[in-house]
């Protein structure tokens, strides 16, 4: 009897885990952009239209299931708001992260948790204290000029007009920034070392946990080899160099300094080529605070339309992803919402700026 039992539920339950998996398939691609919509600037519906199409559906909060990991995508910024005050150690950085971005990620500040992330945190965070940051900005007036010398150079011998692809340089620009903030230089094992990071962000452009097959991260697939050749480099250029901080640290930090303000100062020149309006108000201000002078810390604090432009573009794109976080035991947040251990947690800041409008001028 348990043998027919088995024989007739077997099948059923195959057929019903394929049924449930072609649904998911279905409506993982059946919710796509509609790439007849003219330029949209709406970045959000672009890159993860279900989520936004799951927020229409299901409301706010809602919570879903990639594989066996569970997600809670929160998007009502006053839960956002009771999540920002809860500071429990139990609620840590998720583990796909270092296991499915361990070439990129490694264990550094950006992937551990608890105790190990309060020392990281320690180490790191001098550098960044804002009386030393006040002091770099003659590094960023240097690099600044190079690359606005390099596109002078560019239109000068296009005749005047030129069409230049800015990213490579944009991203030149922050990374020699940092290399110089980080080594006090930027010298060819540092520009080795941006490139290298960029190649390894750019083979490791793969989905993560939607990726679906277990142990996928361990096939010798090409691009897993050619992750490990590139971390291997990375790891001998930074042992190389004389480093603050350890291996997988000084990775994550040159791969998130180059990308992070590259994507957003990229962001950026884009909405103020679209708003010619506001290129001109922000070039008075410049001319009338700082005139024929060197820019300073003090002039800076004085542009308030310069400081409007750039809360507009954190606020639309701020180059950051995702915030995510695992629950490592059961969290409270807040009075109402209990997030059980091993549950992650998915907030999209850039879809929340779009739903709340935060202060400034909003130029679109
Ligand atoms: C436009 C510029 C930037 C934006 C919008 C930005 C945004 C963010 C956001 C939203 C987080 C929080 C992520 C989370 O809680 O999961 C974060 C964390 C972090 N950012 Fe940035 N960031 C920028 C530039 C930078 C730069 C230049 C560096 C390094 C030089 C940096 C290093 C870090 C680090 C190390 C963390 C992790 C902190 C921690 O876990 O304690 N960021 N950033």
């Amino acid at each position: 009897m348990e043998h027919a039992l088995l024989f007739f539920a077997f099948p059923v339950f195959v057929l019903s885990m394929f049924c449930m998996i072609v649904y998911v398939v279905y409506d993982f691609y059946a919710i796509t952009y509609d790439s007849n919509d003219s330029l949209s600037l709406d970045c959000c519906s672009i890159l993860l239209p279900h989520i936004i199409q799951w927020t229409k559906q299901f409301g706010k909060n809602f919570s879903f299931a990639l594989g066996k990991t569970q997600f809670l995508y929160i998007g009502d910024g006053e839960l956002v708001r009771e999540m920002s005050l809860c500071k429990s150690f139990e609620l840590g950085k998720p583990s796909y992260l270092h296991k499915e971005r361990g070439p990129l990620l490694g264990k550094g500040i950006l992937t551990t948790s608890k105790e190990a992330w309060v020392h990281q945190r320690k180490t790191i965070a001098p550098i960044f204290y804002v009386d030393k940051v006040k002091n770099m900005l003659s590094i960023v007036l240097e690099s600044g000029n190079a690359l606005t010398k390099s596109w002078e150079k560019l239109v000068e011998a296009e005749g005047g007009i030129a069409d230049i692809r800015v990213d490579d340089y944009v991203k030149t620009f922050t990374s020699s920034i940092f290399s110089n903030v980080m080594f006090g230089r930027y010298e060819a094992a540092e520009k080795v070392l941006f490139s290298k990071c960029r190649d390894l962000m750019e083979v490791s452009g793969s989905p993560t946990v939607v990726d679906g097959h277990p142990f996928s991260r361990f096939y010798p697939t090409k691009i897993h080899r050619q992750q490990w050749t590139l971390v291997k480099e990375i790891y001998w250029i930074i042992q190389d160099i004389e480093m603050k901080f350890d291996n997988d640290n000084c990775k994550e930090l040159c791969t998130v300094a180059m990308e992070v303000p590259g994507t957003t100062a990229i962001w950026g020149l884009m909405l103020l080529a679209l708003h010619p309006d506001w290129q001109a108000r922000a070039r008075a201000e410049v001319l009338e605070i700082c005139g024929d002078e060197i820019l300073d810390a003090e002039k800076l604090g004085k542009m308030k339309v310069l400081k409007m432009i750039i809360q507009e573009i954190l606020r639309l794109y701020s180059g950051a992803g995702f915030t995510a976080r695992e629950a490592l035991a059961d969290v409270q947040i807040g009075k109402k919402v209990c997030v059980p251990k091993g549950v992650n947690i998915w907030i999209w800041p850039a879809a929340l700026h779009r739903e709340t409008l935060s202060s400034g001028v909003q130029m679109l």
